[in-house]
């Protein structure tokens, strides 16, 4: 069934009333399915035989996770932990070159690679020799002629003049700094001190080794957090004039981070309070000239991320939004996910048995998904919708080779949507109001066949 004509939005329709129907748990949709429908029915020998067949037409993409920190703020969702020892550090490279190894021995053929991504944790906890030795070993493995994009993400405490310039060696070329917040009460509620001098010093001295695009790292929803607190910040660090900004809400999800528990329920705002603090951040941005980019980003006009956007090929990936249009991605070290357009696979996530596998010659594999011709479909619905607040259900059904009918469950659950002036459809056309946005993960679950609303699996929408 579809809905062919717009009803009315229902004028009392406040965003208070709003929050309190639609601030249910979902997930971030940075794929379909998501990781919580992985399991270990996929595993080593599986993702070996996608290797075997994965499409090497275009160049793909790395990810290579560095699960260290120098110390754990307590918000912290990442596969991470607190290291102090180098040699630690030192090891987890060798074996990241041999899980390459390991994988390029499954897919058989040379491999050209058009952007690598360091994740984390801090991959700046790398010593400047290991980082250079890891690129030496990705190209003396990998075909790295084609790469356009080297990207880490980093801790600006932790940053150091000779990793800088060690960045510069490898070519970094774009760079995500984590700011969070710059108030003090909020730094100590969350356990992150961090001085804006040393984020600008950061700044500078990346953009002179030769950085192309930095992307800083917001959050609101924090304990003790207030609007004032969010836009104070912003005022600081829009002064760097960042390519990009990230503005991710604080997803609290004890159960999963135990270590999030030190964080006082009591400190932490409400859902209205959250959606003030987001609101007010957007309006902030957007005033300055950063253009909105889907759910959480923001992007200066001449950055590929608002390119992408304006020519309606934004992408999204677990990186969030992306120009990344491989459709390989090859993830290494722990936690790490990959793709082939078979389905995806995630990597041990305690660091020990990671370790332990790759030692004894295994790919690390622990669960996974293989990819139907209709989570496909799905996939493409929920990523058009997360990227462009917009989706034509026939064309990408056309495109697919699809039924639109098999996702016709979802047009009744949309109805209540329809009614409070959160989206509007026309025909199989369905795009996302201004007020919808902040509930667009909403609206995508009404697609995802698994999609769960129980409390305890995801984060909240706003
Ligand atoms: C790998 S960290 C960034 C680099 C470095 N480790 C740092 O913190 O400076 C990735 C980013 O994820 C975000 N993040 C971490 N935990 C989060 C959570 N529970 N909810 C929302 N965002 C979170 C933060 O903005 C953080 O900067
Ligand atoms: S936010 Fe960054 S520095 Fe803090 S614990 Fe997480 S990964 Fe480490």
């Amino acid at each position: 069934m579809s809905l062919s004509s717009p009803v009315a939005p229902s004028p009392a329709a406040s965003s208070g009333d709003l929050i309190a129907r639609y601030d249910a748990n979902a997930p971030r949709y940075t794929s379909y399915p998501t990781a919580a429908q992985f399991t270990s029915a996929v595993g080593a020998e599986q993702w070996g035989g996608w290797l075997a067949r994965a499409p090497l037409d275009q160049a793909v993409s790395l990810y290579l996770h560095i699960p260290f920190c120098k110390r754990l703020c307590w918000y912290c969702g990442c596969n991470t932990r607190a290291v102090n020892r180098e040699s630690v550090i030192a090891s987890y490279v060798d074996l990241l070159l041999a899980e390459a190894d390991l994988v390029l021995k499954r897919i058989g053929r040379p491999v050209r690679v058009g952007s690598i991504h360091l994740g984390g944790g801090t991959p700046n906890m790398l010593a400047p020799a290991d980082l250079e030795r890891l690129f030496a070993g990705l190209a003396a493995r990998f075909d790295l002629g084609h790469c356009f994009e080297i990207a880490a993400e980093l801790d600006p405490e932790v940053l150091t003049p000779e990793w800088v310039e060690a960045a510069g060696r490898i070519g970094l070329s774009r760079a995500s700094l984590g700011v969070q917040d710059l108030s003090p009460d909020v730094q100590a509620a969350v356990n992150r001190p961090e001085r804006f001098e040393t984020i600008r010093w950061a700044a500078e001295a990346l953009r002179a080794q030769g950085l192309v695009s930095l992307n800083l790292d917001l959050m609101y929803g924090l304990p003790r957090q207030t609007v004032e607190n969010v836009v104070t910040t912003l005022g600081l660090v829009t002064t760097l004039r960042p390519e990009r900004i990230a503005l991710f809400g604080y997803a609290h999800v004890p159960w999963m981070k135990p270590h999030q528990r030190l964080i006082k329920d009591a400190d932490l705002p409400d859902a209205p309070a959250r959606f003030l603090q987001s609101q007010a951040a957007a309006r902030y941005l957007t005033s300055k000239g950063w253009t909105a980019i889907g759910l959480d980003h923001f992007a200066l006009p001449h950055d590929g991320l608002a390119a992408a956007q304006r020519a309606g090929r934004l992408r999204r990936n677990f990186q969030g939004y992306t120009t990344d249009q491989a459709p390989v991605l090859i993830g290494l070290g722990v936690s790490s996910i990959s793709r082939t357009p078979d389905g995806y696979v995630q990597n041990l996530s305690q660091e020990r048995d990671w370790r332990a596998a790759v030692s004894a010659g295994g790919l690390p594999t622990a669960r996974g998904v293989a990819l139907s011709a209709h989570d496909a479909f799905v996939a493409a619905i929920i990523e058009r919708l997360m990227c462009d607040f917009a989706v034509d259900v026939a064309e990408v059904a056309a495109r697919l080779g699809c039924a639109a009918d098999s996702v016709a469950g979802a047009w009744s659950l949309l109805a209540r949507f329809v009614e409070d002036g959160l989206i509007e459809v026309d025909g199989r056309r369905l795009s996302v109001t201004p007020q919808g946005r902040p509930f667009v993960r909403a609206v995508c679950a009404a697609f995802d066949p698994t999609a769960v609303p129980a409390a305890n699996r995801h984060a909240r929408v706003v």
